[in-house]
Formats: structure tokens, C-alpha cells, sequence
């Protein structure tokens, strides 16, 4: 499959599941969105059409995000997300989302060393993950993704 293919696919099966979770899932009132991974805010701007009254705080190195889609400063957090995001631990998210997988195999298991901690100590009870990266953690219950997306393309959680 070509990088481009595989690009589409993961944008394809990124838009479906979040579209899922607001259409389908019942995820917790009233706790913020996380968006892990701002990169140019396409995804932000999509997590901010489908939940137009919940906080949305995102996460990155840098700022990038185009014009349109900037957070406001006090949920725009730059750094290092392994030690950024240590501050929002307990924050009671009612959706975390992760898109900061590399494509490259040994990059992303270092991610996966610590992302998975940290998405579960952001989600209440209840909450929703959705990763580009698979997740493995004790409080999270793998859920089934849209028929639309391919397996082992993005996956879907629910906090226990
Ligand atoms: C694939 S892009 C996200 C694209 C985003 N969904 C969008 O709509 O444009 C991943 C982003 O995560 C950031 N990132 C990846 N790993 C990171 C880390 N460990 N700390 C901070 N930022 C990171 C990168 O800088 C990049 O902007």
C-alpha cells in the first residue's frame, strides 16, 4: 500500500470513529476532550464541531496548527507530552484522543512505554480513547470500531 493510501486510511478511520463516539457512545458529561498531538489542528477542528460545548485542550512540541484552528492559550499546552501532560493527570477527560504514531516501529514503542498511562490517568470512569497506537492498560476495555475502518487501524477504548 502506498503512504499515501495508508495516510487516507488513518484519516478515513480517525474521522469515523470520532464521528462514532459523538453519534453512538454515551461518554460523560461535562469532562474535557484531550487532543493529544495538535499537529496543523485538522482534528481539533473536527473535535470542535463535534462537541461545540466541551473544553478541548491539545497537546504538541510546537505550534503548527493552522490560523483556523488554534486553541485558546490555557488549553494549548507546548512541550514534551510525556511530561506536559503529567499536569492534566486526574483531570477526569470524558474523550482522549491520540494521533502521535511516527510509522516508525521503534519510535512508537518508545510512545508506547508511557502514552497508555498517562491516556488512562486523564479518562474518568467511563471515558472514551481513541489512538492511532494501540493501547494497553488494565482500565482499558478495547470497544468495537466502525465496520468502515480497517482492523488494527485505529483503535477504540472505554475506561473502566
Ligand atoms: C500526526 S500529527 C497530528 C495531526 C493532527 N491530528 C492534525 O489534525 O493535524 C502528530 C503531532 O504530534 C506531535 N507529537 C508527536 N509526539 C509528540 C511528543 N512526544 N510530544 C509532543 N508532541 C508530539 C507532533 O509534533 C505532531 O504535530
Amino acid at each position: 500500500m502506498s503512504r499515501l493510501d495508508s495516510f487516507i486510511r488513518r484519516l478515513t478511520a480517525q474521522r469515523d470513529i470520532l464521528n462514532h463516539v459523538e453519534a453512538d457512545l454515551d461518554i460523560p458529561a461535562g469532562g474535557p476532550v484531550m487532543e493529544i498531538g495538535l499537529g496543523n489542528g485538522r482534528t481539533f477542528n473536527h473535535l470542535r464541531e463535534l462537541f461545540p460545548d466541551r473544553r478541548i485542550v491539545a497537546f504538541d512540541r510546537a505550534m503548527g496548527a493552522h490560523a483556523s484552528s488554534v486553541p485558546d492559550d490555557k488549553d494549548l499546552v507546548i512541550g514534551e507530552i510525556a511530561e506536559t501532560a503529567q499536569a492534566y493527570l486526574g483531570v477526569d477527560a470524558s474523550l482522549v484522543h491520540a494521533d502521535i504514531g511516527t510509522g516508525y516501529p521503534e519510535k512508537d514503542a518508545v510512545t508506547l512505554t508511557w502514552l497508555p498511562q498517562l491516556v488512562a490517568g486523564m479518562l474518568t470512569r467511563g471515558g472514551v480513547a481513541v489512538s492511532g497506537l494501540p493501547l494497553e492498560h488494565k482500565t482499558l476495555n478495547p470497544l468495537p470500531v466502525p465496520s468502515s475502518v480497517p482492523t488494527d487501524r485505529y483503535f477504540l477504548y472505554r475506561k473502566i
